[in-house]
């Protein structure tokens, strides 16, 4: 080992002597300095971290595909009221094993362990390069970092992988397959819950050719868990996103204006609506603003899946909704991948992409 500084790779080296890159290094790595007291003033968000520990709704993924017809519509009444009151709910009895599940979570925590040798490049600026791996969330254009180092990977139409760890591929394969069918069972649940033929949505976002992103997040222990923040406030630019973590809590919601801990059933599958199901569903189901707070005693561990349609998907309010409730479009559509572009290339700041696309009626 050397005893380096913890500064990163950069791109930018050339023949000509440039000025020294700017020093941006995973906030791991300063999490692990042994001079750090206090976080730096550019991680300080100020902002009040506290949550609520109202209870959440739960959705059980069998009775969801229950041949007793009785079951099932209760699951797909449960699932219409977590989509519309809350845009969040855990999935239980999803059928995604368990040790499937730790695997996941160990061998991202291997990841973030390799050395920065070993990893991918740090920091690409190409939002859409397949495999991404940096530190808060677009450093290019923050002033404030969070307190978050991540690994963002296309899983889908093609999949990627890094190559280190070794037992990465083989895990990320299974759970990408697994995470799949979960999606797959929950929106046509959806489907129904809009009043449409069960493989309507699927087939409106081009299910077969969706865009798939594994997205691991690290948050390390925080000297200042009251200034820094994980994640700030934001909404997911896709459908439905999935999210497992390592038992160490720190994801909030927002619900009626109030923030609310997700106090995760173990095991349980944590999902939230996103954009593309907001503006498809003309605003029946809100994509749910959360954020990630950090706290001093326990590194958390994510993995978020995010699930949109396929990047070439023109995304509008599905016509026949409109219909069936005789109103106009709410939100000009929008081409999804320009959709994640414009989202990743900016700070991410609630919901300030959707609400570009938002319609407002004259006079209101
Ligand atoms: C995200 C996200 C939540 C979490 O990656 O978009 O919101 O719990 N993650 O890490
Ligand atoms: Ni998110």
């Amino acid at each position: 080992m050397t005893a380096s500084p913890p500064l990163l790779r950069h791109n930018s080296a050339a023949a000509t002597p440039l000025p020294p890159p700017p020093t941006i290094t995973c906030v791991k790595k300063l999490a692990e300095s042994p001079e750090l007291n206090s976080i730096p003033s550019n991680y300080a968000y100020n902002t009040e971290t506290t949550g609520s520990n109202e209870s959440i709704p739960t959705v059980d993924l069998s009775l969801l595909t229950s041949q007793n017809p009785n079951l099932k519509s209760k699951a797909i009444n449960d699932l219409e009221i977590a989509c519309q009151d809350w845009g969040f709910f855990m999935v239980v009895n999803h059928g995604i094993p368990e040790e499937l599940m730790k695997g996941m979570l160990e061998v991202v925590n291997e990841f973030f362990d390799l050395s920065e040798e070993e990893k991918p490049e740090f920091q690409p600026k190409n939002v859409l390069e397949p495999i991404r791996y940096g530190t808060s969330f677009n450093t290019e254009k923050e002033k404030v970092f969070c307190w978050r180092d991540f690994l963002k990977v296309f899983v889908h139409p093609q999949f990627h992988c890094p190559n280190k760890p070794e037992s990465l591929r083989g895990l990320l394969t299974e759970y990408c397959e697994r995470s799949r069918e979960v999606v797959t069972k929950l929106l046509k649940g959806i489907s129904e819950t809009l009043g449409l033929e069960e493989t309507e949505v699927e087939n409106a976002f081009n299910m077969s050719s969706s865009l798939r992103i594994f997205i691991a997040n690290l948050y390390p222990r925080c000297p200042n868990p009251d200034s820094a923040l994980g994640m700030p406030p934001h909404s997911d630019h896709g459908l439905l996103t999935l999210v497992i973590q390592n038992g160490v809590g720190g994801l909030q919601i927002q619900h009626k204006g109030v923030w609310v801990n997700v106090n995760a059933i173990p095991n349980s599958i944590l999902v939230n609506t996103a954009d593309q199901l907001e503006i498809f569903s003309n605003g029946k189901y809100k994509s749910v603003l959360h954020r990630v707070v950090v706290n001093n005693e326990k590194t958390r561990i994510s993995i978020a899946m995010a699930n949109g349609p396929s990047g070439d998907t023109v995304v509008g309010p599905a016509p026949k909704l409109l219909e069936k409730r005789g109103c106009v479009s709410s939100y000009a559509p929008m081409k999804y991948k320009d959709y994640i572009l414009s989202q990743q290339s900016n700070q991410l700041k609630c919901k300030s992409i959707l609400e570009q696309l938002q319609i407002h009626e004259e006079g209101n």
